[in-house]
């Protein structure tokens, strides 16, 4: 299998704090690859270092077969990255935005214009093309912002979080135009804190939390992992007496685990949750509030490892 990149034990620190504290990443050629984690974990950070933006602390990285110690200008050109901030020119149009991009990757006009338009196309932004970009919403620049990383058409493209604050319909796009992209052989790093966005689009993903890997694999595995049960989940009225609830529930054989969570929540794994909640009741004999039953998710492995949730 050849890599798009791979990494050993790489680093950055900011004096004291620890961004990124050690990964081992090997990505395969072709992939979405995922990379999901709270605010703070250090994704924009590790993106910043493949990319190119950031040197690193310590570690070592070879991006497209380029060492990242080397590899600096050829390497510019192979790749693109969408920040998670927004870079666009307000002043200048959508097109023109994109333009500019394209001039700065040294494309002729020939081989952009037409690019340009097809892109805008694909992002339902054709009709706006000619408007400045400081008309646009929050959303339609972020649109924007996706399509300037990706005119040069790179072999292999950061999005950090594309999809952050963006309303449902502008996400279900920019999920749309990403899976394109990735039918065209490129490689893709996906960053994101949304798990049902890592679930659907990774062909692999790892999993951050305070600058280490904590999981790793394809979304199936990972939630298999948790194997086969439902996640039931619940409020409670006197929290500091959920260990002992938690500890109740394991008479129950069909149990797997359960774990506190947020301030007054009881997280359990359970065989068959949804026909058996009334056994739950019969062991725990306090209130079971706000009862809610759901199939694994990636946030239950995150709750699984870290007992926090993705988002606070
Ligand atoms: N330039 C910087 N200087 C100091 N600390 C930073 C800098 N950039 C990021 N950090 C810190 O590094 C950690 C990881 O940040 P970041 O990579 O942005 O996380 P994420 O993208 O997962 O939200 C955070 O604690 C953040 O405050
Ligand atoms: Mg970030």
């Amino acid at each position: 299998m050849e890599f798009a990149i791979e990494t050993c034990g790489l680093k950055k620190y900011f004096g004291k704090i620890q961004a990124v504290d050690g990964i081992d990443l090997k990505v395969p050629k072709g992939y979405l690859y995922g990379v999901l984690g709270p605010n703070g974990a250090g994704k924009s950070t590790t993106i910043k270092m493949l990319s190119t933006v950031l040197y690193p602390t310590d570690g070592k990285a070879i991006v497209l077969g380029m060492d990242l110690k080397n590899g600096g200008r050829t390497l510019k050109q192979k790749i693109g990255v969408c920040p998670q901030e927004l870079v666009v020119y307000p002043r200048l149009t959508a097109r023109e935005n994109i333009h500019l991009i394209a001039q700065m990757y040294g494309l002729s006009k020939n081989d952009y214009k037409e690019r340009t338009d097809d892109l805008l196309g694909k992002m339902n932004l054709l009709d706006r093309a000619n408007d400045l970009s400081k008309t646009f919403s929050g959303g339609m620049k972020r649109r924007l912002n996706v399509l300037m990383a990706v005119i040069h058409e790179p072999e292999l493209i950061f999005f950090d979080e594309p999809t952050a604050g963006l309303d449902p319909q502008s996400r279900r796009v920019v999920w749309d135009f990403i899976k394109g992209f990735q039918a065209k052989d490129s490689t893709i790093i996906l960053t994101t804190h949304n798990m049902e966005e890592a679930d659907d689009l990774s062909d692999e993903l790892v999993v951050i939390d305070y600058g280490k890997i904590i999981a790793q694999g394809t979304p199936s595995d990972l939630k298999g992992r948790l194997g086969e049960g439902d996640i039931i989940e619940f409020k409670v009225n006197n929290p500091e007496f959920r260990a002992e609830l938690i500890e109740r529930t394991k008479t129950l054989d069909f149990i797997r685990w359960g774990k506190p969570i947020g301030k007054q929540r009881i997280v359990l794994n359970a065989l068959d949750g949804l026909r058996r909640i009334s056994e739950i009741m019969d062991v725990i004999k306090v209130e079971m509030r706000d009862i809610s039953v759901r199939e694994n998710t990636l946030e239950d492995v995150f709750i699984d490892i870290t007992g926090r949730r993705l988002r606070n």
